[in-house]
Formats: C-alpha cells, sequence, structure tokens
C-alpha cells in the first residue's frame, strides 16, 4: 500500500504518523498524482492542532493526509475533467493533503508543470507563492511605492518580497537578524523585528510605507499599522481576521485558481522568482521537515520529496 504522513487525531507532534493508506480515487473534477514532492506550510501543524480553513466546517477524517500542495505526474483523471492526461506533469492545490506517495489534486486549482520548473519549486508555489502574488495584486500598488513586508525570510515572504520587486515596488522586509543577507539578496530593505519596528522603518523609509503585507501578526502587525495613515493598505496572511480588522486591514484575499499558478510559474521560469527551497527531506523524513516548519523561523520552503 502506498506510505503517506498523517495525524491520528487531533493535537500536537504525538499525533503524527508515517503509514500505510488506501490509495486514493478521483472523484469528480480531481486528479490523481503519483506525487514526487509536496510543500511544507505552517498550516499543515495548525490543521493538526485543529483549525480550520475559512468556510470549513466538517471534522476531519482520521487518519488525516498533512499538507496542501504537491507536484507529480498524473496518474488518474476524475470524472468531468478537462485538459489532462495520464502523465502530465502538473502541480496545484491538495484536496486531502500531498505527504504521500499519491494525492488527489483539484483539477480547477491545478495547472501544468513547464519543463524548466522542478517537481520541488514547483511544489511549493499553490500556497506561498501564490498567497504572496494574491496579496501583491491585490494591493495594486504604482511602480516606486514602497510596501512593507514582515516575516520577509519566511516562505510567503520570500516570494511576496520576489514579486512586489517584479512589480518595481521598493520592499522594505521585517525579519530576524540571522535572516538579514538573505533579506537583502531578495531585493529588499532589511529592518530587524520586535519593539521599536516602526521607528526603525521610518529610519530606513523616510519618505513613508504606502501598503504592509504582514505575515506574522501580533506585535508585529501592531506596530506596522501604525505606519499607514490609510488602513485600508494594510493586508495580512498570517493573523486571524478578527486582528487585523480590529486595526482597519484584512486579510488576503486568496484567488486559488489554475491561472494564478500559470503567472507564478512564468514569474520563476523568468528569473524574477525563486522560492528559495532552503532545504529538502524524503517522505519517511516528513517529521523533521514539518518540525522545522512549525519551529516558526524558516527561510525560503522546505519541500518533501517522494520517490525521487
Ligand atoms: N491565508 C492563506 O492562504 C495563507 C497562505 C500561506 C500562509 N499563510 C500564513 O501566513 C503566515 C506566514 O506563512 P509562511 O509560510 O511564510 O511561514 P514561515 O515560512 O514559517 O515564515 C514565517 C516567518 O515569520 C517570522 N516570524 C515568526 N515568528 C515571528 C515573530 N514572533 N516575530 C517576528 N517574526 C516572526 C519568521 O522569521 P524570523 O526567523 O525572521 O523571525 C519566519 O521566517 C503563517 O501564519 C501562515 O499560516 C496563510
Amino acid at each position: 500500500m502506498p506510505k503517506a504522513y498523517v495525524f491520528t487525531r487531533y493535537g500536537g507532534p504525538e499525533t503524527e504518523a508515517l503509514t500505510d493508506v488506501e490509495r486514493p480515487a478521483p472523484g469528480l473534477g480531481r486528479l490523481l498524482v503519483a506525487v514526487r514532492a509536496a510543500g511544507v506550510n505552517p498550516v499543515d501543524w495548525k490543521l493538526r492542532g485543529g483549525f480550520r480553513r475559512p468556510g470549513e466546517s466538517a471534522d476531519r477524517v482520521f487518519p488525516a493526509v498533512f499538507g496542501s500542495e504537491a507536484a507529480g505526474v498524473v496518474e488518474e483523471v476524475g470524472a468531468g475533467v478537462t485538459g489532462f492526461v495520464v502523465g502530465d506533469a502538473v502541480f496545484g492545490n491538495t484536496v486531502d493533503g500531498g505527504y504521500a506517495e499519491y494525492a488527489l489534486l483539484r483539477a480547477d486549482q491545478a495547472t501544468h508543470k513547464p519543463a524548466g520548473l522542478s517537481f520541488t519549486d514547483a511544489a511549493t508555489l499553490p500556497v506561498a507563492a501564490a498567497t504572496a502574488y494574491d496579496g501583491v495584486r491585490q494591493l495594486e500598488l504604482p511602480e516606486g511605492a514602497t510596501l512593507l513586508v514582515t516575516g520577509a525570510g519566511g516562505g510567503v515572504g520570500t516570494a511576496a518580497v520576489q514579486i512586489a520587486r517584479a512589480f518595481g515596488v521598493k520592499v522594505v522586509g521585517v525579519a530576524s537578524g540571522s535572516k538579514k543577507e538573505f533579506v537583502e539578496s531578495l531585493g529588499a530593505v532589511h529592518v530587524p523585528g520586535g519593539p521599536g519596528l516602526a521607528e526603525r522603518v521610518r529610519a530606513v523609509a523616510p519618505e513613508g510605507i504606502d501598503a504592509v503585507y504582514d505575515l506574522v501578526g501580533g506585535e508585529t502587525l501592531a506596530e506596522a499599522a501604525t505606519l499607514l495613515a490609510d488602513r485600508t493598505r494594510l493586508i495580512t496572511a498570517g493573523a486571524p481576521p478578527e486582528a487585523v480588522a480590529e486595526l482597519g486591514g484584512s486579510r488576503v484575499a486568496r484567488a486559488r485558481t489554475s491561472a494564478v499558478l500559470d503567472a507564478v510559474a512564468g514569474l520563476v521560469l523568468r528569473g524574477a522568482l525563486n522560492p528559495h527551497v532552503t532545504r529538502t527531506y524524503p517522505l519517511d523524513r516528513a517529521e523533521q521537515a514539518l518540525r522545522t516548519v512549525e519551529d516558526g523561523h524558516a527561510r525560503g520552503k522546505i519541500v518533501i520529496e517522494v520517490n525521487e
């Protein structure tokens, strides 16, 4: 039977196991994919803890496979799917998890993987890069505007900085001191996080900040908000809707379409976006991969490679 990395109930790391699972069958609108790579994201461990995505009401069926995105090769095509055939290299959002030898993709949230894009890089695009893209697009900043990105060295932040730079926007990136050179290499002016953040940002951007894309929440978000006269220019992917609404801002609106995946893949192909996969793990070391992200200080992206 195929292997998958699962959680067996809601809770902490003690609920996790590498186990045999049934090979999923692709229902209406789904693709069954032999997974080559799966991106690792904070939402993976949050779901294990009982978090529900917006609009999600049903309880998980256990064991639940970790992961939200994957790249691989189509093994079976579900009813009603057009534009994909067996053998296609694809990537996209998963239905029931991607840390597995086989996963189901939603065909309307998947796309063909260009030959010049590796499975490993492709597996990072549906969550982090697409979230970065949606947020930067939502802000509609003109060329030459200045964007503050908090969590600039993490998965979404790394992509948000590069995408904003590709659109001609100046970026101030908030990250810990250990990520200074990394964040600068992405094209941002680095500012360390922590108390006094707003003052440090004003020092490097005396002309002011036009928008904030927050990926951290909490005190960082609250202090970043003080830099904006117009709080509609404040968006977050890292804080709950009510926390950002209280400050006058909003959550990033996610598009989750094949077209956005094509757009971010295009940015990678033309050299404008490097997902910066800093570490890969095989499926039987998924636990370490997830801990690296759960520790909260990941740099770029962590990917699980399957059957490499
Ligand atoms: N709504 C959506 O569709 C969506 C999609 C993707 C992600 N998200 C959310 O967006 C957030 C960021 O995701 P990600 O994938 O970029 O996570 P990540 O790769 O773990 O990066 C998060 C970054 O935040 C920084 N950080 C962590 N704790 C901090 C603190 N207390 N103060 C200041 N900085 C801190 C870390 O940088 P330092 O080491 O420099 O501190 C880290 O690099 C998560 O909450 C995630 O769940 C939402």
